[in-house]
């Protein structure tokens, strides 16, 4: 039913018989209030439907078989209406109410009855009071209008704050969940940084280790020298087969033991005198081929196929070298005591640059075990100077950090993998060589020793080597005049014109060994120098008729060198 307008408050009429209609028209007119008639049930049901304030129903217009309309219509009102209807009834019938089936009075609803004939003041005052009613209806409709609008208001408010509060909740989770990768993402930067700085500290720790070892190395390979220097003396004293000369090589078996020590100790302080030449890696896996097998027995197969002989060469000290790859060997050895397989492989890769290389292309050789593997804490401490798992004796936990160091000293680098029950690979990264450059001629010096009797000027600062070694340059045969410095030595060679060869110490306090053979080369370019000499890190200043020789050294490496040296200055003077 339409909302207020014109129409809201008319009368409808159905009293199709008579003169009624017209007469309560004019009633009605009279009283102010619209009327329209209708002329069957059916229409007065359709002029309810577009808007009136009550009807006025002639009883004689309810027939029961045509009302199925209107009470179509009324049961559609809204919850709010209750439209009125005046019945005209008959004087005497209308008091019945029987005669107003009880269903029809039910379906009307809202019916107040008026008599036949009607005063036209009880027509205007019935209609007055359905029409108030009416008016209440309508008001009843506005409260409800109003209610239902603030509750659709109400249901968009909560509607709003519920997707308000969706959102919220989802900021919050994405808040927590970006909270929560924040964290881990600090925890995982965190773990990152201590483990840099775990790393650093080590690195550290092994460089003072690395400059302590060296130092200590160092310092025995003079002690060293001293005594083997004195027990090859001795032992040209004795007859050959005495008991005298067999202690002589016994004790000379235990210093050479210590000088190989010595050397692992030098070779993980990257101090190591290296003879670098070029090479190919397949070739010096082939020179090390017969002793890898020798040491590792026939319970254990070794596997070199995985070496190419096209790989590009690389620059190392192949007999260094060749220890590192038996060394690794042996280490595999060691972790399949009931028999395996040793598989080396080569390849080619490049590396960017990291702490510990440089960018470039590198070789690298892995050597790969079916052994026990090894634990994580291990692992970690595997490459660590005198780190052994090895029984007592068995182990000097040297071999790993020699490896190690002798490849950093060359700009290499060392990986190892290892699973516990599955095995190790241990894989060398060496650079490759520059340039296709001609291997140094290593064995070039070993001639047969030229007996000529020398004057040569010995000078070294430790008087224990001086006199050893002073006693071994007689035995060969050759003059000595002895300095414990080099500045005494320019004094000599300033005086003295007989002097065919220096042999000086490289380390001394003043001027250095090095000093002294570059004022010999630049001043009496004539006398060889011989540089002795327990550090690889010398400048490497390539002196002309300057030959160095590494501590500690035996007689006949001695005699070797000197040869060379006085063969060339005969060649020079001639
Ligand atoms: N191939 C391997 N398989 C399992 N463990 C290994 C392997 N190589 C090394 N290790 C472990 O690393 C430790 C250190 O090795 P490293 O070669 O430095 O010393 P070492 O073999 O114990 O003694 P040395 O080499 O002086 O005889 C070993 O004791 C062993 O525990
Ligand atoms: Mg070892």
């Amino acid at each position: 039913m339409p909302l207020g307008g014109p129409l809201s408050e008319r009368a409808l009429v159905l009293a199709p018989f008579g003169r009624d209609a017209q007469i309560a028209t004019l009633i009605l007119a009279e009283a102010g209030y619209a009327a329209f008639i209708c002329h069957a049930i059916d229409e007065l049901a359709r002029e309810m439907t577009r808007g009136a304030g009550f009807a006025i129903v002639a009883l004689e217009a309810l027939d029961v078989s045509t009302l199925a309309p209107l009470v179509d219509a009324l049961g559609q009102q809204e919850p709010w209406s209750d439209f009125p209807f005046l019945i005209l009834g008959t004087h005497g019938q209308s008091l019945e109410r029987k005669i107003i089936p009880e269903r029809v009075l039910a379906a009307l609803g809202n019916v107040t009855i008026v008599e036949r004939p009607f005063h036209p003041t009880t027509l205007v005052s019935v209609a007055t009071t359905s029409v108030r009613s009416r008016r209440r209806q309508y008001e009843a409709r506005s409260y409800l209008l109003e209610l239902s609008e603030g509750h659709k208001r109400l249901e968009n408010a909560l509607d709003e704050l519920a997707a308000e509060r969706a959102a919220l909740t989802d900021l919050t989770r994405e808040l927590e969940l970006r909270v929560a990768e924040r964290t881990s993402a600090l925890h995982d930067e965190v773990a990152a940084r201590e483990r840099a700085q775990g790393q650093l500290l080590h690195a550290q720790k092994m460089e003072s280790l690395g400059q302590l070892t060296g130092g200590v190395a160092h310092d025995f390979n003079n002690l060293l020298m001293a005594i083997m220097a004195n027990l090859e003396v001795l032992d040209q004293r004795f007859e050959p087969d005495s008991l005298e000369s067999g202690l002589v090589q016994a004790a000379m078996q235990g210093a050479e033991r210590g000088a190989s020590l010595t050397q692992r100790m030098l070779a993980f302080a990257r101090q190591q005198e290296l003879t670098m030449s070029v090479a190919n890696v397949r070739e010096l896996v082939g020179n090390a081929r017969e002793l890898i097998r020798r040491s590792i027995g026939p319970q254990i197969v070794l596997d070199d196929e995985g070496v190419s002989a096209h790989l590009p060469p690389v620059k190392v000290d192949p007999t260094q070298f060749e220890l590192a790859i038996l060394n690794l060997a042996i280490n595999a050895r060691d972790a399949m005591p009931s028999g395996g397989r040793i598989q080396l492989r080569a390849g080619t890769a490049w590396l960017p640059a990291s702490a510990t290389v440089k960018a470039g292309a590198y070789v690298w050789i892995e050597v790969i075990d079916s052994g026990t593997g090894m634990s994580t804490q291990t692992l970690e401490r595997a490459t660590d100077p005198f780190f052994s798992t090895k029984p007592v004796g068995k182990g000097t936990g040297l071999g790993l950090s020699m490896v190690r160091g002798f490849i950093e000293q060359l700009g290499g680098t060392l990986s190892i993998a290892s699973e516990v029950g599955v095995g190790t690979t241990v894989r060398l990264w060496l650079p490759e060589a520059e340039e296709q450059e001609t291997e140094t001629p290593i064995n070039e010096h070993v001639r047969p020793p030229i007996q000529t009797r020398a004057t040569i000027l010995l000078v070294d600062d430790d008087s224990l080597i001086a006199s050893s070694t002073k006693v071994l340059l007689e035995l060969i045969g050759h003059d000595v005049i002895d300095v414990s410095s080099a500045e005494s030595a320019i004094d000599v060679i300033e005086h003295n014109s007989a002097i065919d060869l220096v042999m000086t110490d490289y380390a001394m306090p003043g001027m250095t060994g090095l000093e002294l053979a570059t004022y010999v080369s630049r001043f009496r370019p004539e006398i060889p120098v011989l540089l002795v000499t327990g550090f690889a890190d010398l400048p490497t200043a390539s002196l002309p008729n300057v030959a160095r020789l590494a501590k500690p050294y035996r007689q006949a490496q001695l005699e070797e060198q000197l040869a060379s040296l006085l063969s060339a200055r005969s060649a020079h003077i001639a």
